[in-house]
């Protein structure tokens, strides 16, 4: 089956011959084509251009005709790091919230992400399935075509297990693209609250045998901070990652200046995510590095807490993704558009840059770009068609406004 869509406004993130994330000046750069067309054919871009070199189609070819008059097409968002499998929500903490703790204290009493592992522990794998395919159903019509989920709330080999299973199951059963992470150092489960290391050691020694022995991660990732765990051990927990096959990627310098970027640099991470505690050092090494800065605006907005300098990193060649962070505790939110909000008027980065950081950035970021994340023939089909809008400035302008009229995943139409 294929499918034709005409008279596109705009086409957005149109890139041939690119093989590198965008940073510095060309991260504002949006390549687009005015009053354009775009060809799909078996789930791929097989074509598109501006409208006047639009093939014409023979009588006998069975294609869908889409007239995409006054909207925009663009692809659809790569969600680099989100935390989607999880069983039922917080908001009981959103209210100690407002009450005026902040995240530590919350996790200090017991809080936090040990209650979701709790609630996962009783949840059976076909429930947190459901749970989650929830979450993506909904993510698919804010227009997500490729999410990064990791582990991190089963915290003992079976949980850990259980939640990278539902994680690989969406991706089988679903037309969104999904990586996987293992991050069973996201917290110390309460049985070894009074001895850590042996938590460690059954990261290495027990977790990530299993782990790679059933292919459930493409990644490894760590919770770098004061109070969760420190250089040293995220190093251990990294390089026995990175030894069964994983990629790391690193929470990084999110509640301190915790070592966490200079850590996942030196491990040449594919990502180092969060980065609110974060200076002139910080930005000098990541723009000297491959590493991606991932900004997940959706939890310093949730935590209230102070926006980095992302204007300052970008100027320092840093290569900037956007992602949701979606998850229970600091980001219980899938929609992209909203980050690309807060990142325009608090991370002051400009409608291209945010645009290109959901887009191309985040594919780089998991490990996608190759197929995903851009207007490029040969990539897979995977785009928003917008609801029709008077510029792409529009899209994080109206931050509450649903945009997405139909999102198209390996070439088959939602919405
Ligand atoms: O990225 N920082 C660690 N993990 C999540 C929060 C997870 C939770 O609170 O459930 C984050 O913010």
């Amino acid at each position: 089956m294929s499918i034709l869509i005409k008279n596109i406004k705009r086409l957005l993130v149109v890139q041939e011959g690119n093989s590198t994330p965008l940073r510095g000046s060309a991260l504002s750069e949006l390549n687009s084509i005015d009053n354009a067309f775009v060809y799909i054919k078996d789930g791929v871009i097989e074509d598109y251009g501006v409208m006047s070199e639009m093939p014409l189609l023979s009588d006998n070819q069975e294609v869908e005709v889409i007239d995409a008059d006054g909207r925009m097409v663009m692809p659809a968002y790569c969600d680099s790091h989100t935390h989607i499998v999880y069983s039922g929500s917080r908001e009981m903490e959103y209210m100690d919230k407002i009450r005026g703790l902040s995240y530590q204290e919350i996790a200090a009493r017991g809080g936090g992400i040990l209650n979701s592992v709790d609630l996962l522990h009783n949840t059976s794998e076909d429930e947190l399935y459901r749970q989650a395919m929830v979450r993506v159903d909904e993510m698919i019509r804010f227009g997500t075509g490729a999410i990064e989920v990791k582990s991190g709330y089963g915290l003992s080999v079976e949980d850990e297990v259980k939640m990278l299973r539902v994680a690989r199951r969406i991706g089988d059963s679903s037309d969104v693209t999904v990586r996987t992470t293992f991050l069973g150092a996201h917290a110390y489960p309460r049985r070894y609250l009074e001895n850590k290391s042996k938590y460690v050691d059954e990261i290495i020694k027990e977790m990530i045998p299993v782990i790679q022995s059933e292919g459930l991660a493409d990644y490894i990732d760590v919770f770098c901070e004061q109070g969760f765990f420190s250089v040293e051990d995220s190093e251990r927990i990294l390089r026995a990652g990175i030894d069964a096959g994983m990629i790391p990627t690193i929470h990084a310098n999110q509640m301190s200046k915790s070592g966490g970027v200079e850590l996942g640099v030196k491990l040449g991470a594919s990502s180092v995510c969060h980065l609110e505690f974060t200076d002139e050092s910080h930005y000098k090494l990541l723009g000297e590095s491959e590493t991606i800065a991932t900004m997940l605006p959706g939890s310093t907005f949730f935590l209230k807490m102070n926006y980095p300098n992302v204007r300052e990193m970008i100027d320092k060649n840093v290569a900037v993704a956007l992602a949701t962070n979606y998850n229970p505790g600091s980001s219980p939110s899938g929609d992209m558009k909203f980050m690309m909000a807060l990142s325009c008027l608090y991370l002051n980065m400009k409608p291209e840059e945010v645009i290109n950081a959901s887009t191309i950035n985040g594919a780089y970021a998991m490990g996608v770009a190759h197929k995903l994340g851009s207007i490029t023939k040969g990539k897979v089909a995977n785009l928003i068609i917008t609801k029709p809008i008077p510029t792409y400035e529009f899209i994080p302008y109206s931050f509450s406004t649903p945009l997405v009229e139909k999102t198209v995943l390996k070439g088959k139409i939602y919405g």
